[in-house]
C-alpha cells in the first residue's frame, strides 16, 4: 500500500527507494505544525509513524500501562489535529467539544462502541477503525474458547496442578464432542463468517443469524440462515459476533440463555455488554451443564472477586481476540494510516461514520 496516498514524485524515478523517500518528504510537510495525541503505546507504533511520514508532527504518546483518565484524555487532546484511540477511551460529544480542533479520530480496533459516532458526524469528524486485519485472530480465539470449554482444557490443567492426577480415569472430565456438532453464529459479519468456516472445518452444521442475512446468501456459504431463537434452541455452541449497539445491549439475557440446549456452550468474543452478566450468572448457577466461554465481559476489566469467576462452568480470558503480534502490528499500521489520511483531509482507509 502506498503509505502517502499521493504520487507526485512517482513519475520522477523508477527506483522504489527514491520513490518512497520522495513520497515521505512530500507528505511529511503536510503534518508540520500538526499535533496528535496517541492514547496508548501500540506495537510497531514508531515504525508506522515514520513510514507514514508523521515524524514532523508533534506527537504526544500516553505511555501509561493503564489508560489515561477521561480528564487527562481531554487535557492532552485539546488543541490537537488528530487523536489515535483504543477501545478503553470514552470519546463522547463533550470530549469532541473540548478537543474542538480535531480533524480525525482514529481508533485502533474494529469496534467503535466507545465513540459517539453521531456526535462525530455532526461535527464533521471522520472516525477511522481497523476492520478485516483482526478477523482471523478473533475467530481463532472464539474457536479456541469453544474447544477449551467443550473439552475442559483449563479444568484439566488445574486438576494436575492440584495434584489430583493419580491414574487414567475413564470418567474424568468428560466433555462435549466438537466434530459434527451444531454451531450457531449470531452476527454473521466478517468475524462470524470466519468462525463459520472454522466450524465447517470441524464438520459442523452451521446456523447463522444476522438481521439482513438471506437464505440464499447463507446457502452460498454452506450455512443455514435461521432466526435468533432457532439458533439458540438448536445449536450446541452459540458464538456471538455482533457489534455493541443499542439493539445488541443485553441481547442475550435470561430468556435467551434458557432457550439454549441443556449442554450448550455460549462463546462471547463480541462485547461484554451483549450478554447480561446477572442473567448469565443465574442461569449458569441453576444449570451447571451449560457453559460460558468469554473473551469480553461486563464490566471490563472483570474484578477477581466477580461472581462469574466463582463458577466452574464459566471460562474467562482478558479480551485477547486480536492479541497476536502480526494482527496487532497490522491494526497499528491501519490506525496510523487512517490518522495520516484524516490529517491530510483525505478519505480514510476505513471509516466507521
Ligand atoms: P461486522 O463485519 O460489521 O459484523 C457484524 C455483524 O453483526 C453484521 O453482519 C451485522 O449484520 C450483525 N448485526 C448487527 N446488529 C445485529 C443485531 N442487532 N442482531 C444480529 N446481528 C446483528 O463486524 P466484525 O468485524 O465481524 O466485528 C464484530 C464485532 O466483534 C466488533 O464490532 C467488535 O465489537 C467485536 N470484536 C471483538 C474483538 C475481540 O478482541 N474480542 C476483536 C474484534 C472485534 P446485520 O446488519 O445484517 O444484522
Ligand atoms: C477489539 O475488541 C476490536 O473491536 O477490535
Amino acid at each position: 500500500m502506498n503509505p502517502a496516498g499521493r504520487g507526485l514524485l512517482v513519475m520522477a524515478s523508477s527506483s522504489p527507494h527514491v520513490r518512497l523517500i520522495g513520497i515521505v518528504i512530500l507528505t511529511s510537510k503536510a503534518y508540520t505544525h500538526m499535533k496528535v495525541f496517541i492514547t496508548r503505546r501500540l506495537l510497531g507504533l514508531d515504525e508506522y509513524i515514520a513510514q507514514y511520514g508523521l515524524g514532523t508532527a508533534e506527537i504526544d504518546i500516553w505511555e501509561g500501562s493503564l489508560p489515561p483518565s477521561y480528564e487527562e484524555l481531554v487535557r492532552r487532546s485539546k488543541g490537537c489535529d488528530g487523536v489515535l484511540t483504543v477501545l478503553t477511551e470514552k470519546i463522547d460529544a463533550a470530549y469532541m467539544d473540548a478537543a474542538a480542533t480535531l480533524k480525525v479520530i482514529s481508533q485502533c480496533a474494529v469496534g467503535v462502541n466507545n465513540i459517539d459516532l453521531k456526535a462525530a458526524t455532526e461535527r464533521g469528524i471522520p472516525v477511522g477503525n481497523t476492520p478485516g486485519v483482526l478477523t482471523e485472530a478473533t475467530a481463532d480465539i472464539a474457536f479456541a474458547l469453544l474447544i477449551s470449554a467443550a473439552r475442559h482444557i483449563v479444568a484439566g490443567t488445574e486438576y494436575i496442578k492440584a495434584d489430583k492426577w493419580k491414574t487414567w480415569d475413564p470418567l474424568l472430565l468428560l466433555g462435549q464432542q466438537v466434530w459434527g456438532a451444531t454451531l450457531g453464529i449470531i452476527g454473521y459479519g466478517r468475524i462470524g463468517k470466519a468462525m463459520a468456516k472454522r466450524g465447517k472445518g470441524f464438520n459442523m452444521r452451521v446456523l447463522a443469524y444476522s438481521r439482513t442475512l438471506t437464505a440464499e446468501e447463507a446457502a452460498n456459504d454452506g450455512v443455514e440462515a435461521a432466526s435468533m431463537d432457532e439458533v439458540l434452541r438448536e445449536a450446541d455452541f452459540v458464538s456471538l459476533h455482533t457489534p455493541l449497539t443499542k439493539d445488541t445491549h443485553h441481547l442475550i439475557s435470561t430468556r435467551e440463555l434458557q432457550l439454549m440446549k441443556p449442554n450448550a456452550i455460549l462463546i462471547n468474543t463480541a462485547r461484554g455488554e451483549v450478554v447480561d452478566p446477572a442473567a448469565l450468572y443465574a442461569v449458569l448457577k441453576q444449570e451447571p451443564t451449560k457453559i460460558a466461554a468469554l473473551d469480553v465481559t461486563e464490566p471490563e476489566p472483570m474484578p477477581a472477586d466477580h461472581p462469574l469467576l466463582t463458577l466452574p462452568n464459566c471460562l474467562i480470558v482478558p479480551h485477547l481476540g486480536s492479541a497476536t503480534n502480526q494482527t496487532r502490528r497490522e491494526m497499528t499500521r491501519l490506525a496510523v494510516a487512517n490518522l495520516a489520511a484524516g490529517l491530510r483531509g483525505e478519505p480514510l482507509l476505513h471509516r466507521a461514520n
